[in-house]
């Protein structure tokens, strides 16, 4: 899987389907060689001379580090692009030299402690270097999921001397390309609109993706493909890379004046760095990266497959997902024991599994106003205690999901009035408000283990098998008063630490409980939080047409089985003059199934409607959480649709939406194990509302 040529001093890891290669330069420099389709020849560096440029006398004149592809780049040590590792030396200038030392591999890899990651790994290589000015060591790691195509990049910064150093940029996954022709694909949005597939030519200069909210947030993805002109869903070369991170991040492409591009991922340069004190380390966040020559759909496939092995929870990845009947959308904070009492039986005549109580059941919560903090029962509302609530939702046959929003807090609360240091804040300064709520310093950890254990506290004793982790607002005003000057730099990165730390503690103490992640809808839709909560809220834009936009950009960088859908009564375009429960479950069949709506107001054709769709939903599961799934080929602005092939190709189902005046004609072949399936747009139904659309379902199963 790892090969070494000694002769050429060619390090090349191969996947199934893929190579990729580096060479040793005269033990000093790593040159990057090749990724792409597996091959055994890896092209050798040829010198090159180059006009204008530092070199390094060493070597030759001919030899200069901002002429060549490298493995990692280092800020003002004449590589004179954009450069993805930078420290600030005792000097008090920032130049970075870091020279190649040694490698080694060995199987598996190492697990990190404190951030998500990919588990398993079925080799790695880690490759030294070290720079003598700043006294720093820095070890590049390269692990090789072989089934995948996926390998997962990252790096660890040691500080073998005695002064602090400051970790400045720390971009640990770069891909330099010689001629370089893409499109740069990412899933670009703001809340209500996440994830919408975005692509254009590169241009010459920089473009990125990035966040600095504080959480990855609705309005970017950590997640960027490199698409070839040509190539489309499913043919024609891509390279993708998704950062396993929930906090600032950067992807950035920049491509020079002659066609080389380099491509970089990591933590954001502007909003985090990092002080290193003598005898530290510093482990960075992790980059999967991936090649496939199957276009738009190969990648996706790779990275979903990837996901689901090595990311989500192996308890839950595969485990059917309950139907949930979720109270927001139909009361929002009116809620109690005896109006969930009738959403229960309502639910458990139709065949759905479990009752969610979504915001509204803690502290004094009437409003959006107050009690975030207060993890403690709402007694008004739940008079005779959550345990004995639960009994009776158990008893109808339902399950019990709660929601919880933990790294918040509300100025009116009594967390707050006992500790306003809690919040993120910085002396001197106004806090912004949002949602009438401030933000938990989750980077001071006595907050984060008394909420944690207020909540554990709250819940340890009730029957139940979900948590919906929320997070509703964006970080600003970026300080702890938990940590002094020089640290304030750090804050950022530390809060998102604190944050996996809860993750952490709350998904051990309740290990049988399912976590769906939500941020204000979709807003921390990404690999970090995958890796706690094996599903995640999509986006509050439940109106069908609205999520078929979200669910297609979402499925292009994770598996349909982290993508929460419900049916619900809240519809916002036009296309819905009257409710058409059919073309909103199959939109919602793009994901995991709940429904969002006053249950209890359903009319009795609605409900057998409604178990209808549920016994199909159960028969599609196995698809929905296994399969493969392909986004349609050669569809125009109006049109989506997808489906979804059983990993041994017995298995399907199919959907497609256009939504325009007139249906058209398009022939999409499902190559199943044993035959062909031909399907054909023009037979897709008619659905009228103020607009016409027509939408098409098929499947293999009975
Ligand atoms: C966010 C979530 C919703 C709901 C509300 C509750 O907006 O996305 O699903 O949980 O918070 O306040």
């Amino acid at each position: 899987m790892i090969r070494f040529d000694k002769e050429n001093q060619i390090i090349a890891i191969d996947t199934k389907n893929t190579t990729y290669a580096m060479q040793i330069l005269r033990d000093k420099y790593v040159l990057h060689r090749y990724f792409g389709k597996k091959t055994k020849d890896v092209p050798l560096y040829e010198e090159r001379l180059l006009q204008f440029s530092p070199y390094d006398a060493e070597i030759s004149r001919s030899f200069s580090l901002d002429a060549v592809a490298s493995e990692l780049s280092f800020f003002g040590s004449g590589d004179l692009r954009d450069t993805g590792i930078k420290i600030k030396n005792r000097y008090g200038n920032s130049v970075t030299k870091f020279i190649y030392k040694s490698f080694r591999t060995f199987k598996g890899r190492i697990p990190f402690g404190d951030m998500p990651y990919s588990r398993n790994g079925d080799e790695t290589l880690e490759i030294t270097y070290f720079d003598d000015v700043s006294n720093c060591r820095l070890k590049s790691y390269y692990t090789v999921y072989y089934d995948t195509d996926t390998i997962v990049r990252y790096v660890v910064f040691e500080n073998a001397g005695k002064d602090t150093l400051l970790i400045e940029n720390a971009l640990a996954c770069q891909l330099d390309f010689e001629n370089a022709d893409f499109e740069f694909v990412c899933l670009a949005g703001q809340y209500y609109h996440e994830r919408n597939i975005t692509a254009y030519p590169l241009h010459f200069g920089k473009q990125s993706i990035y966040s600095e909210r504080g959480h990855s947030s609705a309005n970017a993805n950590p997640f960027a493909i490199l698409k070839s002109p040509a190539a489309d869903e499913n043919s024609g070369e891509c390279y993708a890379a998704e950062f396993v991170y929930s906090g600032d991040f950067e992807l950035q492409a920049e491509l020079m004046y002659d066609k080389r591009m380099r491509f970089m991922a990591g933590l954001n340069r502007h909003t985090i760095s990092w002080n290193l004190r003598g005898g530290d380390s510093f482990t960075t966040p992790e980059t999967i990266l991936t090649f496939s020559a199957e276009g738009l759909n190969g990648v996706s496939r790779n990275l979903h497959d990837h996901l689901r092995a090595n990311v989500i929870n192996p308890k839950f990845v595969y485990a059917p997902r309950p139907v949930v009947i979720n109270t927001w959308e139909a009361v929002h904070f009116n809620i109690n024991e005896d109006v969930l009492l009738k959403y229960a039986d309502a639910a458990a005549e139709i065949g759905i599994d479990m009752l969610v109580v979504d915001d509204g059941w803690f502290g004094k919560r009437n409003d959006d106003t107050s009690s975030l903090g207060d993890w403690y029962l709402n007694t008004e509302k739940f008079k005779n205690g959550l345990e004995s609530f639960s009994e009776k939702i158990h008893n109808k046959g339902l399950k019990l999901g709660i929601w919880i929003e933990p790294e918040m807090i509300n100025p009116k609360s009594e967390l707050y009035s006992k500790h306003p240091d809690w919040a993120l804040q910085c002396p001197n300064r106004e806090k912004s408000l949002w949602r009438h709520q401030l933000v938990l310093d989750m980077s001071n950890d006595e907050a984060v283990t008394y909420v944690a254990n207020s909540i554990i506290e709250t819940l340890k004793d009730v029957k139940l098998e979900y948590i919906k982790w929320d997070f509703n607002r964006s970080l600003s005003e970026v300080g702890s008063l938990a940590f002094d000057e020089e640290r304030q730099c750090e804050i950022k990165h530390r809060f998102v630490l604190g944050t996996y730390k809860m993750h952490k503690m709350l998904t051990e103490a309740f290990p049988d409980v399912i976590f769906e992640g939500c941020s204000g809808g979709g807003g921390r839709f990404d690999a970090g939080i995958l890796f706690y909560c094996p599903q995640i809220w999509t986006s509050d834009d439940t109106d069908p047409i609205e999520r078929l936009k979200i669910q297609q950009g979402t499925m292009t960088a994770y598996p349909l089985s982290a993508i929460s859908a419900h049916v619900s009564n809240t519809l916002i375009n036009d296309y819905e003059d009257r409710p058409d429960y059919d073309l909103r479950f199959k939109v919602a069949l793009g994901g995991v199934l709940g429904y969002e709506l006053d249950i209890t107001s359903l009319s009795p054709e609605e409900k057998k409607e409604a178990e209808k769709q549920i016994r199909l939903y159960k028969k599609l599961s196995g698809l929905i959480l296994h399969g493969d799934a392909f986004r349609l080929s050669g569809l125009s602005d109006n049109e989506y649709g997808f489906y979804v092939l059983s990993k041994d190709g017995t298995e399907y189902y199919f959907e497609y939406y256009n939504l325009s005046d007139a249906p058209v004609q398009r022939l999409f072949e499902i190559k199943l194990r044993d035959e062909k399936v031909i399907i054909d747009t023009s037979k897709a139904v008619k659905y009228s509302g103020n607009k016409t659309l027509y939408y098409m379902f098929s499947c293999s199963i009975a």
